[in-house]
């Protein structure tokens, strides 16, 4: 696995300027994606803290007794609570966020609110290829919990290689998964290009992360935050795009940006109900249950393993 530091220059050697979203997550990054989740043109996390509230009684029924929940990329861990008081004996639970320190400090607040129940949080990539920072046993009731359309994040094949990867490393029985779904693209395009700028600014964090982490100098107000919808791949795509030519420094290498050039940072993966049953069904997972909100916006689903 590559790390930032590499990332960062072969990005930015290329034409083809990539970089991966999970380094927006820093400390800082975490707190604007809190931000943007209260966003008025953010409809996902409202919508879905929805469907879960309301269905909260049959989802711990599915989930059943003494459930071992894990939730990689849990961020600030506001859904789990939504259905944890509903649950059968619960085992524990393990939050696993690639920013440790954000997790620490958001588990703190955590523990008070549920004294009674195990949380032990872990800094991990999800992404990665690196062993799990915890043990399974698979003869437990392992669930594991994917809110946010977080597997939007991946192109469709890497979405299958990870829930296949949930099934052989983590051991999952069950899968509890947010779906964002396909819908009018102003709808779209104003979730991720907010009125007020938190978007755009955690977009750039990225750009803040390669002068503070790396010793960059780019210049943050040469760039321009664009939120695209990639119609036929049923995307959004983030990037960032420079006003002007402009060399970029970093800890002796230069790189040059020519005007109008963008760094693509994120793709953010829609959903129809068929097209994720389709990534579901061939990374071996059967859907049990599908909930969805009145507006169709977003979706939830309860996978079982198909045997
Ligand atoms: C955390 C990946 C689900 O794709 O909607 C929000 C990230 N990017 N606004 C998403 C994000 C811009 C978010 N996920």
């Amino acid at each position: 696995m590559k790390s930032f530091s590499e990332e960062v220059s072969l990005a930015l050697s290329r034409r083809n300027k990539r970089l991966s979203s999970k380094w927006f997550y820093d400390f800082k990054g975490s707190k604007l994606f809190e931000k943007i989740t209260k966003l008025k043109e953010y409809y996902p996390t409202r919508t879905e803290k929805k469907i879960l509230k309301e269905n909260r009684i049959e989802i711990a029924n599915k989930i059943g007794k003494h459930a071992v929940l894990i939730e990689p990329g849990a961020g600030d861990i506001k859904k789990i609570a939504i259905f944890l008081s509903s649950l059968d004996s619960p085992k524990k639970y393990v939050p696993l966020d690639i920013s440790e320190d954000y997790m620490t400090k958001i588990s703190k607040g955590f523990k008070k609110k549920f004294p009674k129940v195990a949380i032990t949080p872990k800094g991990y990539d999800f992404s990665s290829n690196t062993k799990l920072p915890f043990k399974v046993n698979s003869s437990e009731n392992i669930i594991i919990f994917f809110p946010g359309s977080t597997i939007g994040n991946f192109e469709k094949n890497e979405a299958v290689k990870f829930l296949k990867m949930l099934r052989l490393k983590f051991k999952a029985k069950k899968i509890i998964i947010g779906v964002d779904l396909v819908k009018d693209i102003p709808t779209l395009i104003s979730a991720y290009d907010d009125k007020k700028g938190v978007t755009a600014e955690f977009n750039k964090n990225i750009l803040q992360r390669i002068n503070n982490e790396l010793g960059g100098d780019i210049n943050l107000s040469l760039y321009e935050h664009l939120a695209i919808y990639n119609k036929k791949k049923q995307r959004i795509e983030m990037r960032l795009k420079s006003k002007k030519n402009n060399n970029i420094k970093i800890n002796g290498s230069k790189y040059f940006i020519k005007k109008n050039e963008e760094i693509h940072t994120e793709n953010s993966h829609k959903y129809t109900i068929k097209s994720f049953k389709n990534i579901a069904n061939e990374a071996g997972w059967k859907i049990k249950k599908t909930w969805i909100d009145d507006k169709n916006l977003f979706s939830i689903h309860f996978l079982d393993l198909a045997l």
